[in-house]
């Protein structure tokens, strides 16, 4: 069995973090494409005023959920798949950055973002492929970023849980695909969203949110493994990720704050 993108016909579609930002548009282009969308996150109320977006056109429907919270997860799952349908999409991409410098390094940041960033996107995963091995059938993304290519300058815990769940996803796709499950990366570069409003820099090539979504609404029509987008700032991030560690370190030096 091969995987393949799945449509609106093969069940609903699941946008974690969908509150705010990415997860919201998204939510909206999904629900605009024909699918019924479950969304969650743990602000009830922001889910609400989504479902009840024009643009939701009835499709949306609110599930709150800390997804760091297993067990809310899996009966989170279950109520969707009572109420809405059987998630055939999952797009896991609640998350948070916290900068950090070295000179406040702090292991219990590094343990918070391990366990929103990459945890519970693990735990949804878990959660989510026996439902799909039962049928068959099933694809998820799991919501990454270009700062998970290497350790950028106060990054060092959102740069890890990226790069964790890049490998994570990477190791599991070729089993699944056999499986007929299909397992993408989505790798963003600078978007404007709550998170980044929160930037005192200027972003390269920043895009708004609308793009941003509607390249990842296309990326998930397709089988390809990684979705990036703004295209041009991804590759040069790439190439970043290609040069040796000396170049690449003196490059960092300079994007480092001064203390
Ligand atoms: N914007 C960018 O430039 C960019 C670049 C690369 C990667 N990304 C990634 O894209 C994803 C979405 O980010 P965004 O930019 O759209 O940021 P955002 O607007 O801050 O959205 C983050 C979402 O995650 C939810 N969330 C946070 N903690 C949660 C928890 N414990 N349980 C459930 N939901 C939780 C938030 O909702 P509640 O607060 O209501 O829970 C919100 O809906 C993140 O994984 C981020 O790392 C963003």
């Amino acid at each position: 069995m091969v995987a393949r993108a799945m449509t609106p016909q093969d069940g609903c579609a699941w946008v974690t973090g969908a509150s705010s930002g990415i997860g919201w548009a998204l939510a909206l282009r999904l629900a605009d494409a024909g699918w019924q969308v479950a969304v969650s996150a743990r602000r009830a109320e922001a889910l609400e005023e989504l479902a009840a977006e024009p643009g939701a056109q009835g499709r949306i429907h609110a599930f709150p959920l800390d997804v760091t919270d297993r067990p809310a997860t899996v009966e989170t799952l279950d109520a969707i798949e009572a109420r809405v349908a059987p998630v055939a999409l999952a797009v896991l991409n609640a998350g948070t950055h916290q900068p950090m410098k070295a000179s406040d390094f702090d292991a219990e940041v590094m343990r918070r973002l391990m366990e929103l960033n990459c945890l519970s996107m693990a735990e949804g995963l878990a959660a989510l492929l026996p439902r799909f091995r039962e049928k068959g059938r099933g694809q998820v993304a799991l919501v990454s970023s270009v700062a998970g290519y290497r350790g950028l300058p106060t990054a060092s815990a959102y740069s890890a849980s990226k790069a964790a769940v890049i490998a994570m996803t990477e190791a599991l796709r070729p089993e699944l695909h056999d499986e007929g499950i299909l397992l993408q990366v989505v790798n963003p570069g600078f978007v404007r969203t709550p998170l980044t409003d929160k930037n005192r820099f200027t972003m390269p090539m920043l895009m708004e949110v609308e793009d941003a979504a509607a390249a990842l609404h296309r990326g998930l029509g397709s089988t390809r493994f990684e979705i990036i987008f703004p295209r041009l700032f991804c590759w040069l991030m790439k190439v970043y990720r290609a040069l040796p560690y000396a170049l690449a370190l003196r490059l960092a030096k300079r994007m480092a704050p001064s203390e």
